[in-house]
């Protein structure tokens, strides 16, 4: 076997462990209670600013889904309706009280999903703002322009967090900070990482008021999480 084969098969394995990983969290999530649900679900809309109360009577995209848990929980608790979105099928519910979730990758494009028919899409630690899509520029280009097309006019994208990886590659210090573990991190360096993570987070939301966009951002003050709605004009 050569050596590229060779790298090819270890690249394999290495997507292989990653799959069955989040294959296993996915069952796991399946396996909680409506309790539970709730709660997780609570915690990452509060991430972004908003309630499970927000959703009702609204039509709602989860972008990033994986296991559909603010669409069980809006469905337990009888507010909104969410559609759930992920590219991975195998991260998505499994339970048969949950409506299949949608597969697509938002940088192909979400064709089951009509244009101007969605009053909210939420994006917790998903694509546009991180994954892949963030560390191209035409992907995310293309993928904000896909959130929009779903978009009702006045209907509002949010998004956290806002770290466009396309722009902290101009960081090449936080990459050299980054290949160090960051529990061996010095004091001075734990300053300069926040630091770091500001300025990009900055020049993230600099880019998207840059294309037009009306942005509203946000800071969590339990988590530290920062949010963005961006409005539809
Ligand atoms: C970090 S997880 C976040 C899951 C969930 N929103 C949460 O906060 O717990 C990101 C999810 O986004 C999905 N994802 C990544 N890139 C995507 C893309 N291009 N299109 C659709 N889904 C994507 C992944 O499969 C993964 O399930």
């Amino acid at each position: 076997m050569n050596i590229e084969n060779m790298s090819q098969n270890n690249e394999n394995r290495r997507r292989e462990e990653i799959r069955e990983k989040m294959e296993n969290m996915a069952n796991y999530i399946d396996s909680l209670s409506d309790d539970e649900i709730i709660t997780m679900a609570t915690d990452m809309l509060d991430d972004l600013g908003l309630t499970l109360d927000d959703l009702k009577n609204k039509k709602v995209v989860d972008l990033g889904s994986a296991t559909q848990i603010i669409e069980r929980a809006a469905t337990i608790k009888d507010s909104g309706e969410v559609l759930s979105v992920d590219k991975r099928d195998y991260v998505l519910s499994k339970r048969p009280d949950v409506k299949r979730g949608i597969v697509a990758d938002i940088r192909q494009g979400v064709p089951q999903i009509a244009d101007s028919s969605i009053d909210l899409l939420i994006a917790h630690a998903g694509p546009p703002a991180i994954s892949a899509v963030s560390r191209n520029k035409e992907d995310f280009d293309f993928s904000l322009k896909e959130v929009l097309r779903m978009l009702k006019t006045g209907g509002e994208a949010r998004i956290s967090p806002l770290f466009f990886y396309f722009i902290k590659e101009k960081y090449k210090r936080y990459e050299e900070l980054h290949q160090k573990n960051p529990k061996d991190w010095t004091d001075d360096e734990r300053k300069e990482e926040l630091i770091l993570v500001s300025r990009i987070e900055d020049e993230s939301l600099k880019y998207l008021q840059g294309m037009g966009l009306n942005v509203v951002a946000g800071k969590n003050k339990r988590s530290g999480w920062s949010s963005y709605g961006i409005i539809k004009k």
